[in-house]
Parts: C-alpha cells; sequence; structure tokens
C-alpha cells in the first residue's frame, strides 16, 4: 500500500524527545543543536515530524533546557515545550509530554514518537509508519532496522513461530542469546494515545539501568490484548543517531551526499560529488553546474545556466542566469545575469553585481552596488559604494570608506573610467562620463565627463642609479644602457 492513494494521515501528536545529556558529543553546544546540512539535528526532527501535519508537536527537554527550548521555539512557535522531571528514561519523557498535551485536551487516535538527534529521518517514511499503523489497526507500531552490528540498541523480541513483535529488550537487559539478534528498535513508533496512557502506567525503573523504558510499553499492549506490529526500514541511515562528532560527521556526509544525488537527479551536473557541499536549504536550477570543492550554505540560489566553482564558498548568495563564479568566498551577495566573479574573490553583504557586470582576481567588495556591465576587473576594495552602468573601474583602485571613525560612500556614475591605482576618499561623487588619471586620489567632487587627476609633476634625475650605486646590478645595467 501507498500512503499517497490513501487518506492523509495526520497524527493526534508528535512527540520529539530531546532530553538526553548528549556527553559524548563533548561540546558546549547541546547535542541536538549540533548542525548537519546547515540545519540543527532538532531543526531536522522537527521539519520530519512537521510534514506529517500533526495535529498537535510537544518536544521534551531537559539538559540545557533554556538553550535548547530558545532554539525550538525559534524553529517553531506552536511547539509544546515539555520539561522532564528528575525520572529517567524515554518512558517518562513521553509520559510528561502526554500529561502535558492531556492538559490542553486529551489526545485521542495516534501518537507518534521520535528523537531530536536522529537527522536523516524522512517524513516519507514517518508517514509509511503512521500508514501500517492506522491502516492495520495496531496499538503500536515500532520503526526498525536490522543491523549488522546491534550492540547498544534495543532489539525486537518476535515470536519463534509466527514471527509477531512481542516485545523489545533493551541491551544491557539481554541475554546472550537476545544480544544476537539483529533487528533493532529506532526508538520511533507510533502509538495509539489511549494504549499509550494506560500502559504507562504500569512501565517502572525495575530494570538493569534504574529507568522508565518506553519500549516497556510493547510488552504491555500486548498482554492486554493490542496488536504490535514493525515497520522494518532498509535505509538505516534514517534511524541512525549522531552520539558524537564522528558519527555527526559521517551523517554529515550521507545527508550531503543524498543532497547532492538529488540536485543531479534534478539536473543539476555537480563534477565532483565528494567534494561539493550543499545545506539542505540551498536551491539550484536545471542546467546548474558545480564544480569541485564547492560548498553553498543557507539560502543560496542559483540560477539556470550559471557555472560555480571550483573551490567557491557560498553562503546567502544569488546567483543569477548564466553567471560564472570562480573560486570564490562570499556571503549575503546578489549576482547577476551573466556576470563575472572571480578567481580569488570576497564578497562581503550587501554586494549587488548587475546583469554582465564582473567583479575580478583579488577584489574585496562590501555593501556596493554595482549596475549593468560595469566592470571592477583586477585587485582593490569597493565599499559601501554605488556604481553606475557600463563604468570600467580600473586596476587597483580603492574606495577609502572608513575615516577612522565613521564609514562614507562613494557614489560613481555611469560610463566612468577610472585610471589604475585611484583613491577615492569618501564621501565623494563622480559624475558620469568623467575619467581618473592613474595614482588619482579623489577627494573632492567629479563633475560629469571631467577627467581627474591629482599629479605631482615628475622629476627624472639622471645619472642617479651610477652615483649613488655604484657597482651594483642596477648600476651595471644603467651603464650598459647607456653603452648600447
Ligand atoms: C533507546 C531505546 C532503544 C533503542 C535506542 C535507539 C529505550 C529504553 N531504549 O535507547 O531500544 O534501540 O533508543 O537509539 O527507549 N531521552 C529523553 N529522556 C530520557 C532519556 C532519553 O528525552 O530520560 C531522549 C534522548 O534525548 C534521545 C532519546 O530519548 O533523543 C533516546 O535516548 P538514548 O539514551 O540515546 O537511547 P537509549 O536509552 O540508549
Ligand atoms: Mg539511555
Amino acid at each position: 500500500m501507498s500512503p499517497q492513494d490513501t487518506k492523509p494521515f495526520n497524527p493526534a501528536a508528535v512527540i520529539v524527545l530531546a532530553a538526553g545529556a548528549g556527553t559524548r558529543m563533548k561540546s558546549r553546544l547541546p547535542k541536538i543543536l549540533h548542525p548537519i546540512g546547515g540545519v540543527s539535528m532538532v531543526g531536522h526532527a522537527l521539519a520530519a515530524a512537521q510534514g506529517l501535519n500533526p495535529e498537535r508537536l510537544a518536544v521534551v527537554v531537559r539538559f540545557e533546557r533554556d538553550i535548547v527550548a530558545a532554539h525550538i521555539a525559534a524553529l517553531d512557535a506552536t511547539a509544546l515545550i515539555v520539561d522532564q522531571d528528575d525520572v529517567p528514561g524515554t518512558g517518562r519523557a513521553v509520559q510528561v509530554a502526554l500529561d502535558a498535551l492531556d492538559a490542553t485536551a486529551p489526545v485521542d487516535g495516534t501518537v507518534v514518537v521520535t528523537y531530536g538527534d536522529v537527522p536523516l529521518l524522512t517524513t516519507e517514511l514517518l508517514t509509511e509508519l503512521v500508514a501500517t499503523h492506522e491502516t492495520d489497526n495496531n496499538a503500536v507500531t515500532v520503526l526498525t532496522a536490522v543491523l549488522d552490528d546491534a550492540a547498544g540498541y534495543g532489539r525486537i523480541l518476535r515470536h519463534a513461530t509466527d514471527g509477531t513483535v512481542l516485545g523489545i529488550r533493551e541491551h544491557k537487559d539481554a541475554s546472550d542469546a537476545e544480544r544476537e539478534i539483529r533487528e533493532i528498535n529506532s526508538g520511533i513508533y507510533a502509538f495509539d494515545a489511549k494504549v499509550l496512557r494506560d500502559a504507562l502506567k504500569h512501565v517502572t525503573t525495575d530494570n538493569n539501568q534504574g529507568e522508565m523504558y518506553l519500549t516497556d510499553v510493547l510488552g504491555l499492549a500486548r498482554n492486554e490484548g493490542g496488536r504490535v506490529a514493525a515497520v522494518v526500514t532498509t535505509d538505516r541511515w534514517q534511524v541512525e543517531g549522531a552520539n558524537d562528532r564522528v558519527q555527526l560527521a559521517t551523517l554529515g556526509a550521507e545527508h550531503n551526499r543524498r543532497i547532492v544525488e538529488g540536485w543531479m537527479r534534478a539536473g543539476v551536473s555537480i563534477v565532483d560529488p565528494a567534494t561539493t557541499w550543499i545545506d539542505s536549504t540551498v536551491v539550484l536550477d536545471e542546467d546548474v553546474t558545480i564544480l569541485p570543492g564547492t560548498q553553498l550554505h543557507g539560502t543560496t540560489t542559483v540560477a539556470r545556466d550559471a557555472v560555480v566553482g571550483p573551490d567557491s564558498t557560498l553562503m546567502n548568495v544569488q546567483i543569477a542566469e548564466g553567471a560564472e563564479v570562480t573560486r570564490t568566498h562570499g556571503s549575503g551577495a546578489v549576482i547577476g545575469a551573466g556576470a563575472h566573479v572571480g578567481p580569488f574573490t570576497y564578497l562581503r553583504p550587501g554586494t549587488v553585481l548587475g546583469a554582465d557586470g564582473k567583479i575580478g582576481a583579488f577584489y574585496e567588495t562590501k555593501n556596493v552596488t554595482i549596475g549593468r556591465g560595469s566592470k571592477l576587473s583586477h585587485l582593490g576594495y569597493a565599499g559601501d559604494a554605488e556604481i553606475g552602468e557600463d563604468t570600467n573601474i580600473g586596476c587597483g583602485n580603492i574606495t577609502a570608506n572608513f575615516d577612522g571613525v565613521n564609514k562614507h560612500r562613494t557614489v560613481i556614475g555611469s560610463g566612468v573610467r577610472t585610471g589604475s591605482n585611484t583613491v577615492f576618499v569618501a564621501p565623494v561623487t563622480v559624475g558620469d562620463g568623467a575619467f581618473t588619471g592613474a595614482g588619482a586620489i579623489v577627494r573632492k567632487d567629479v563633475p560629469a565627463g571631467a577627467l581627474t587627476l591629482s599629479v605631482a609633476p615628475q622629476r627624472n634625475a639622471n645619472g642617479w642609479t651610477v652615483a649613488n650605486r655604484p657597482g651594483s646590478v642596477p648600476a651595471k645595467a644603467a651603464e650598459n644602457a647607456e653603452n648600447s
């Protein structure tokens, strides 16, 4: 059965467990706030849960609760934040969440339980879980996977002959024979609310870890005559949690592999998937080409026929059709259609490059609007400035925008040609069609159509090298020139 051709399965509630300490991460940052693909692990968990369109969503917190709660509230203002008390265990976590939800309005129907540290879990798999649960009228449906190494996980106990799910045994409580079982509990379930509520009343801390095990609910539900079943996924990544930074990197790489593959299937050429990192929030058009060593982060978008890379890192950059961005480090920039950036270019926030424009090698830009067809080709800094259309900024030009205390603007018109090493001492305005000579220091406004020169007359001291540096390489060269 495919979930798509049936009614939508919107659970009554989703409970996300996020109270654990995550000590193995060895971090001041709470574990579930560590990012994968630009989004925190709990952000991924919430996104997967929200995809189910649950009537209500609760997140159970305890460790670093204020930081975690603030982070969750920023992601989903409607999520109910529930504090776990001193009683430890997943069973207690779900119980306090259910109590808190019931306090507003009793939960009736399906309750999905999932974890805040399982970042690759998708809405599709959760939907399959809920669909099976509701279609088969189960009391409990647990998501399981068969692993080569099941150590540490709760094991799925099945009936010897009919194979039905009997319950779950925690690794620490399991016999040697039970530890041979390779089908594991993912910790993700769909429960009937009433079954869950009633069973939790009978869950104790009488086990190896002294915790209230949520897993005990399965055996209890079955004893009460409820159907307990499993959805077995073959995609082990979707049930894998990150407990330390090694697992975080492994999951991050797999997450990225999936995103990169998705974009290739959608028509993006990615020359080297292994060195291309794309956040889940990035959007690419068909026929975009991404060259090796490229990282695209945040709200970056790349339009049709644009080429990005190699070796470029872009955060929140918008690239229009057919633009080329080569060996560039950029954030908060907008690149117009057909424009060229790089190589070795540093785009800072507020850079807006017009269509067919250019910001070339060894340029730094910040808070500058550059009009259509204007070119800043080599070696310079443009900050707090506005440049018109079809202007050519010569090599080595600098906007001197900072007087030591305040920042000032430079305004350069259209059709301007500036000589090499021009310095614009802001605030200053250069009119349309003006020229500046090489080395000009523009301290006063330049009228349209004017040529600005700031030249000290050139003086040549003839014979200076031979007189003052006798016997040196330059002196010999000078002598040779005189004698030839
Ligand atoms: C739990 C399951 C185990 C399963 C494994 C999958 C139980 C008793 N065991 O193991 O069968 O194979 O997950 O990863 O449920 N949490 C709370 N409050 C608590 C304890 C945990 O909110 O008091 C949260 C954690 O933040 C985490 C999740 O529940 O997100 C699982 O906790 P963890 O301690 O990692 O799982 P295990 O007990 O090892
Ligand atoms: Mg535990």
